[in-house]
């Protein structure tokens, strides 16, 4: 069963002359974890703006758990849950209590209430600061607690956006454990917004690249890199014109793309490869400022569709 499904979705502010969503279509299964990946600006805000009612489409038809976002509003805000980009909790309240107010909101009863909050504040290891006031949390914290918040009315479809902005490395790791938990126990379909390829790379089985309004890409991880490639070997010049064609003769490369101030070459077993490539630039007075040799990530899929680096 489809938990979301999008069609021709646009959104146009007033104001701007622009699409911060352009005509985007998907569809996510029900059970699944998906993200909406690109650079600021894109529009993966505003699209999950769109599916949780909050902004009207301007044209285009969305449904979320079988549910119309424009049409039946309340059925698909009983079916979802959402973290902000921007934290939403309340500062004076302590976390049991912001719990206890979303609960409430939902109808939940009072035994209910009480058994789901320690589950979520379990889940995500907070039931020792369960009585302190939220301002004490700190960012790791709050975001745990908003992810439990909004967990707690049994949703079938969570919307995170940006869930780990601004986090360190070990707190980031943890909440991807949290959602991977979430979306294992229940069975809750989740749509997440990121910058970060290995965010996408960790949770999600398909990703939708999105820049300047459009989705450029959408498939599996697994079919965006191999249309990559094995192996990618980059180079990064000092300034200058140089022929970089001379790479393309190698019979060993594959593919070859030039961006600005570099070149990536495509290949098998390219750590066998790199003494070639170094002669060969030589010999064609290209001077190589570094050398790098990797599988290719969700970054190398952007700059394939886009020809620019994700954070331009
Ligand atoms: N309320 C608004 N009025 C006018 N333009 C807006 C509004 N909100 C967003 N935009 C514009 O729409 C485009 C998409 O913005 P959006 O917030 O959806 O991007 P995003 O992909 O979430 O970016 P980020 O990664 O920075 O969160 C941007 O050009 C932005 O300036
Ligand atoms: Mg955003």
């Amino acid at each position: 069963m489809e938990a979301i499904e999008v069609k021709d979705l646009v959104k146009r502010y007033r104001g701007n002359g622009f699409a911060a969503v352009d005509h985007i279509s998907f569809n996510v299964e029900s059970g699944e974890i998906f993200a909406l990946l690109g650079p600021n600006g894109a529009g993966k805000t505003t699209t999950i703006k769109m599916l949780t009612t909050l902004l009207k489409s301007t044209s285009g038809t969305a449904k979320v758990a079988g549910f119309d976002v424009g049409k039946d509003k309340d059925s698909v805000r009983k079916s979802i849950g959402i973290v902000f980009q921007e934290p939403s909790l309340d500062w004076r309240l302590t976390g049991r209590e912001n719990l206890d107010f979303h609960a409430r909101i939902y109808g939940i009863g009072r035994k209910a209430r009480e058994d789901r909050i320690e589950e979520v504040l379990k889940l995500v290891e907070l039931e020792d600061k369960a009585d302190v006031a939220v301002d004490k949390y700190s960012g790791g914290m709050k975001r745990r607690l908003e992810l439990a918040r909004c967990f707690i009315h049994y949703p079938k479809v969570l919307f995170l956006d940006e869930p780990t902005l601004g986090l360190d490395t070990h707190t980031r790791r943890r909440i991807w454990d949290y959602i991977r938990e979430m979306n294992a126990s229940e069975g809750v379909t989740i749509v997440l917004t990121t910058h970060h390829m290995e965010e996408a790379d960790y949770l999600c089985a398909r990703v939708g690249i999105m820049d300047r309004g459009k989705i450029i890409a959408l498939d599996t991880l697994k079919n965006l890199k191999d249309l990559i490639g094995s192996d990618l070997v980059s180079l990064e010049m000092n300034t200058g014109s140089y022929n970089v064609e001379v790479f393309k003769k190698l019979d060993f490369v594959n593919d070859f793309r030039k961006y600005d101030d570099f070149v990536t070459l495509k290949m098998e077993r390219g750590d066998l490869r790199i003494p070639a490539i170094m002669e060969v630039a030589k010999l064609a007075g290209i001077e190589i400022k570094s050398v790098n040799l990797r599988k290719p990530s969700l970054e190398d899929v952007f700059l394939h569709f886009t020809g620019r680096r994700i954070r331009d």
